[in-house]
């Protein structure tokens, strides 16, 4: 890699681009490797051209970068709410909040948990709406053998250092539509109709001539990153494993703990690419579950924030009831591959000691 003398844009990029498109499942044209996934988010919104007023609906457990995409286009995001246990939306959740200026639809997967997506995706068609999935939590889920990411019209992953395929910084956008996908590229390098420089100079004796049907920014991945993403990607399934038995031992462990509820089981066909496990107790013990965790030097947190809660956002839609069911019970436990058995049993521990201190069986 080093002796390239070249760590920029250029052919270990192609390579994780075509890896990642045949993992998906699609054409590489369609794969985009940017340096963010926020800079995916932001590509795939830019993209509508949205307009004032225009409206896009995604559940107010999102991660912040949806909405300030959304924002920063000019539009409206406008929250749904969540089914309590997966924290995903239903299709039922999203149809409620749809007017007629909704132009887009955001789901992301909560947890790796690709829940209804199969209906979602059906609603934006029966209702001409374009779906993006945020599928920063989803590099190895499915639906009946479909990757997740690739039921919308507009998808991203997250390759940051909290992720599961890591790079770093990264992400990778898919788009369905070919010309759209090549409108995308450009966005992401400045506009540019070819990338500038020598090597691409043929059309003009002048190789430092620009030619930029509209403008754009520069979020594109590099070399660097791209050929760490291709060796994550080849160790994604043995990682995906040790998840897998991470979860089982947790659902095991916790089974029947007195007033705690673990995730649900998946759906038949469905693959969770495991990002989080969660757990949901009582409301008024939560915080303190959570502060006792942190005492015995264990991390827990919750995702994601309730974004109709932020002043910022502006929401002035209805009651989002489950939402806040699950915000003011939910917390998501350590999970990583790097997690030993005995790491697990030792958050087990603490967490039971917790709650029992906490009086979880008893509270309400
Ligand atoms: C659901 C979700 N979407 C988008 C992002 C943004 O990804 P990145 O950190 O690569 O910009 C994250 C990162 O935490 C995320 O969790």
């Amino acid at each position: 890699m080093f002796e390239d003398q070249w760590l920029g844009h250029g052919s270990r990029t192609r390579a994780f681009e075509a890896a990642f498109a045949g993992h998906l499942g699609v054409a590489p044209e369609h794969v985009v490797f940017v340096n963010s996934g926020t800079a995916g988010l932001f590509l795939a919104v830019e993209s509508l051209d949205l307009q004032d007023g225009d409206e896009v609906v995604m559940p107010s457990l999102s991660f912040l970068a949806a909405a300030n995409a959304v924002l920063t286009c000019g539009a409206k995001p406008v929250f749904c709410d969540v089914e309590r246990r997966t924290l995903n939306p239903t299709a039922e959740d999203v149809e409620s909040a749809l007017t007629d200026r909704t132009r887009a639809v955001v789901v992301l997967h909560y947890g790796g948990y690709p829940g209804d997506i199969e209906r979602i995706a059906a609603l934006c068609r029966r209702r001409g709406l374009t779906l993006i999935e945020d599928a920063a939590c989803s590099v190895a889920s499915r639906v009946g053998g479909k990757a997740v990411g690739t039921f919308g019209d507009l998808s991203m992953w997250s390759f940051d250092a909290m992720k599961v395929l890591v790079t770093g910084d990264g992400g990778m956008l898919y788009v369905r539509d070919a010309e759209q996908a090549a409108r995308v590229r450009r966005l992401a390098y400045h506009g540019l109709a070819q990338p500038s420089g020598f090597g691409h100079a043929k059309v003009s004796a002048r190789w430092w001539e620009l030619d930029i049907p509209e403008p754009g920014r520069r979020v594109i991945g590099n070399d660097l990153t791209a050929a760490i993403g291709s060796v994550q990607l080849r160790r994604l399934p043995g990682m995906i494993a040790r998840r897998n038995e991470i979860v089982a031992l947790y659902d095991r462990e916790l089974a029947d703990t007195d007033g705690l509820l673990t995730p649900p089981p998946l759906p038949p066909g469905h693959e969770s690419t495991h990002y989080f496990y969660w757990i949901q107790m009582p409301p008024g013990i939560r915080d303190q579950v959570a502060g006792d965790l942190l005492a015995d030097d264990i991390y827990t947190t919750f995702r994601y924030a309730p974004l109709h809660k932020v002043p910022a956002y502006g929401h002035t839609g209805p009651q989002l009831a489950a939402s806040d069911w699950a915000s003011d019970r939910t917390l998501c436990l350590p999970l990583h591959p790097g997690l030993s058995d005995e790491d697990v049993l030792t958050v087990v521990t603490s967490l039971r000691k917790a709650l029992a201190a906490r009086g979880a069986g008893q509270a309400t």
